[in-house]
């Protein structure tokens, strides 16, 4: 079904591609109005997305002609999903601090309606933290992230930062809106993310690179598909994700009770996290001195989470991830079997990119019915694929 869908264009030359983007949006039954910022119009005039669009085009706040037609709360009104694309650094810089000084920003703080942004720009200016802590702030107020993926720049270099294509956001809009009918709505989902960390003494601690970033993505898209979310964190450096229910803890073992104690409400369970399998077999409370350690540590191994979740009745459906440097179907094959999963979800670990502390990643899913591959991307937008994947397989298996 078509919904009222407010676009907004900040300034970039991926603005172009936002042409077609309003045609194909057009072609899908949806009600498009185009709100520019200035810098956009230097890239694309208004009088082409009026055109394309079938309605006047938002440009100035504070124009008496444009207000009277439809002011920034009819807009804001109007709209049942703002997307921004391009979403330059700018624009993301202005949202998370509240900004209201053009039409588009003030559109979007009257708006009730959910903001979807699909970045574009210079992957420098995409990873440096600066945009990395706009965007973390953002995504806790409830933005959504539609891209960037990788590839060649306008700017002549390669890297993450270019814009969806037209046909992949379309793609990305029409996996959200069916929301409320996905299997998984008013299901509830556990998901374990981030590393846990295993005290040797007061300030020591044997932990892995983990950064939760999976986790919470996922936690985040199935939140978009209706489900009620739990999510069971070890410690990262993430916003607590908006309408999630976040449980904080430290160890394995901490992990493993949280589970449990959620359990008995738990539908689907997800293990995101890169558990520990060993802790110190002693830890004190106490800082040790440099001769009070020994150059051997003894270690005792951790519980196994999954197995505690397909041990347990009624047993929810339960989906693990493998993370490996070599072999990785074998071993995602063989894990799948052993811990009695439903569903598991491989990643190759310890390459430049992917897997663990990184933005992106590639998975393939594995499940008795065979394999699916999902190419590296954002786990931003990896994580809806996979939650919509999860919610059809999950539906099907209860027919
Ligand atoms: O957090 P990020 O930086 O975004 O990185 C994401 C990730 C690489 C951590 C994630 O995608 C991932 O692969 N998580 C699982 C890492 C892991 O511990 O894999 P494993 O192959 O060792 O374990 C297999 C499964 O058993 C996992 O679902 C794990 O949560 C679970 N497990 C492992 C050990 C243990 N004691 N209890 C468990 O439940």
């Amino acid at each position: 079904m078509g919904q009222s869908i407010l676009l907004g264009i900040s300034g970039g030359i991926a603005a172009y591609k936002s042409v077609d983007l309003v045609r194909r949006l057009r072609e899908h039954g949806h009600i498009v109005r185009v709100v520019m910022t200035q810098a956009a119009q230097s890239f694309v005039t208004p009088l082409t997305f009026q055109a394309i669009s079938g309605h006047p085009v938002g440009c100035n706040l504070l124009d008496a002609a444009s207000e009277a037609a439809m002011d920034h709360i009819s807009l804001a009104r109007f709209a049942e999903r703002v997307i921004i694309a391009p979403a330059s650094a700018n624009i993301m810089a202005r949202l998370a601090h509240g900004m209201a000084n053009d039409l588009l920003t003030s559109v979007c703080l009257a708006t009730t309606a959910p903001i979807t942004l699909v970045p574009a720009m210079n992957h420098r200016m995409w990873h440096n933290p600066i945009t990395q802590a706009n965007i973390a702030r953002l995504q806790q107020f409830g933005f959504t992230l539609w891209g960037p993926t990788e590839g060649a720049q306008a700017c002549g270099e390669y890297g993450l930062g270019r814009m969806l294509e037209p046909e992949e956001i379309v793609r990305c809009l029409e996996s959200t809106a069916p929301i409320m009918t996905s299997p998984l709505a008013g299901k509830n989902i556990i998901i374990t993310a981030g590393p846990t960390r295993e005290p040797l003494d007061a300030i020591r601690f044997i932990s892995n690179r983990s950064s939760g970033k999976m986790g919470y993505a996922l936690a985040v898209a199935a939140q978009h598909y209706g489900a009620h979310v739990t999510l069971i964190s070890g410690p990262v450096a993430l916003p607590q994700p908006n309408h999630v229910r976040l449980v904080k803890v430290e160890t394995a073992l901490e992990m493993q009770q949280a589970v449990i104690q959620h359990l008995p409400q738990g539908d689907i369970f997800i293990g995101a996290a890169a558990v520990a399998d060993f802790r110190p077999e002693t830890s004190s409370t106490h800082k040790y001195a440099k001769d009070e350690l020994s150059t051997t540590l003894a270690l005792t191994l951790n519980p196994d989470i999954i197995e505690t979740v397909t041990q347990f009745l009624p047993r929810p459906f339960t989906i693990g991830f493998a993370a490996q440097t070599h072999d990785v179907k074998l071993h995602a094959i063989r894990k799948l079997t052993e811990k009695n999963m439903d569903v598991i979800i491989a990643n190759q670990v310890g390459l430049a990119e992917g897997g663990f502390d990184s933005d992106v990643n590639t998975v393939d899913i594995y499940s008795r019915d065979g394999q699916t591959h999902f190419p590296c991307q954002p786990k931003t937008t990896l994580a809806y694929q996979l939650i919509k994947w999860i919610g059809d397989y999950y539906g099907a298996q209860k027919i």
